[in-house]
C-alpha cells in the first residue's frame, strides 16, 4: 500500500458558500505534501475532511486505506492532527494533558515519556509543568507538536505549523518533519503560506484557490507546467492564485 491519503470529489459547503469542490488527492507513504492557496481558498476545511472532524458534504476519504465514513476512530489511532489554533483543556498542566494521551491512545508510558523528553529538548519546551491556560499562542503550538510527534503518527497533519514559532523552533521542526519522513515513512500533509517551507521541504506541492485544486505537483512540474524555468514557488504562486495584477497595486500604492 502507497497511497496513504485518498481523497476522491470531495466537496464541503457552508450554507450557500461552497468552501471546497471537486477535489482528489492522492498522497504516498513517505510524502511530505505541501497544501498552499491565498486565505479562505479551503485549506482548512480540506485538512478537517482529511482527519475526520468535518463530514464532507460530497465524495470520501481514504487513509491508510481505511475509510473514514466506516473506521473513523482505527483512523483516528494512527493519525495525528496540529490545527493552526489549537484546542487544549486548559485546566491541565502540559504534562498531564501529555499523560492523558498516551492514557487514551494506549501508549508505552516508559518509551512515550524518554521520546517526550527529547522532543522537549530538541523545541526548548520548558513549560509542562504550568497550567495550559497560561500558554502564549507558540506555546500551545509547540505543546500539541510535541504531544502529536510522541505517539509517532503513521500520518501527520499540520495547519500552518509555524505560524506561532520562533525561528530556531521552525527550523527544528523542518529537520525533525524531513527526518520522520526518510526514517519511519511517516506521511505528512502540511498547509503553509510560507512559500520558503513548500519549497525547501515539500516533495509535492498542490495548490488550492476557491475550493479548486489548480496545480499539483513537484516544484519542477510546476514550473514546466508554467512554462518557466526560473520563476520561484513565490512568482508562480502568484501567477496562478491570481498575482498578475501585484505590479499593479504596489504601483497604486506609491502613487
Ligand atoms: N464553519 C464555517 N462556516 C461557514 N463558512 C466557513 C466555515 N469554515 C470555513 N468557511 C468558509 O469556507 C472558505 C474556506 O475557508 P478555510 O478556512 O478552509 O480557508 P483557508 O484556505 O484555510 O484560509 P486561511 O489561509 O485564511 O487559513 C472561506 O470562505 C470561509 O469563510
Ligand atoms: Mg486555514
Amino acid at each position: 500500500m502507497s497511497e496513504i491519503i485518498q481523497a476522491e470529489n470531495l466537496k464541503k459547503v457552508f450554507g450557500k458558500k461552497v468552501a471546497v469542490e471537486d477535489l482528489n488527492l492522492n498522497v504516498t507513504s513517505g510524502e511530505i505534501y505541501g497544501f498552499l492557496g491565498p486565505n479562505g481558498a479551503g485549506k482548512t476545511t480540506t485538512i478537517k475532511m482529511l482527519t475526520g472532524i468535518l463530514m464532507p458534504t460530497e465524495g470520501s476519504v481514504r487513509i491508510l486505506d481505511l475509510d473514514m465514513t466506516t473506521d473513523e476512530i482505527k483512523i483516528k489511532r494512527k493519525i495525528a492532527f496540529v490545527p493552526d489554533e489549537p484546542k487544549m483543556y486548559d485546566n491541565l498542566k502540559g504534562w498531564e494533558f501529555a499523560n492523558f494521551l498516551m492514557e487514551i491512545y494506549g501508549l508505552d508510558k516508559e518509551e512515550t515519556v524518554k521520546r517526550l523528553d527529547d522532543i522537549c529538548k530538541a523545541f526548548e519546551i520548558d513549560f509542562l509543568e504550568k497550567y495550559i491556560s497560561d500558554y502564549s499562542h507558540g506555546m500551545r503550538q509547540k505543546l500539541m507538536l510535541a504531544v502529536s510527534l510522541m505517539r509517532k503518527p503513521k500520518v501527520l497533519f499540520l495547519d500552518e505549523p509555524t505560524v506561532g514559532l520562533d525561528a530556531r523552533s521552525a527550523k527544528i521542526l523542518k529537520l525533525w518533519l524531513r527526518k520522520m519522513a526518510d526514517e519511519n515513512e511517516t506521511t505528512i500533509f502540511m498547509t503553509t503560506h510560507v512559500l520558503e517551507i513548500a519549497e525547501k521541504m515539500c516533495d509535492r506541492i498542490g495548490i488550492i484557490k476557491d475550493g479548486k485544486l489548480i496545480a499539483e505537483g513537484t516544484l519542477e512540474e510546476l514550473r514546466k507546467k508554467s512554462g518557466k524555468t526560473t520563476d520561484s514557488l513565490e512568482d508562480l504562486f502568484l501567477e496562478l492564485t491570481g498575482g498578475a495584477e501585484f505590479g499593479d497595486i504596489i504601483e497604486q500604492l506609491n502613487d
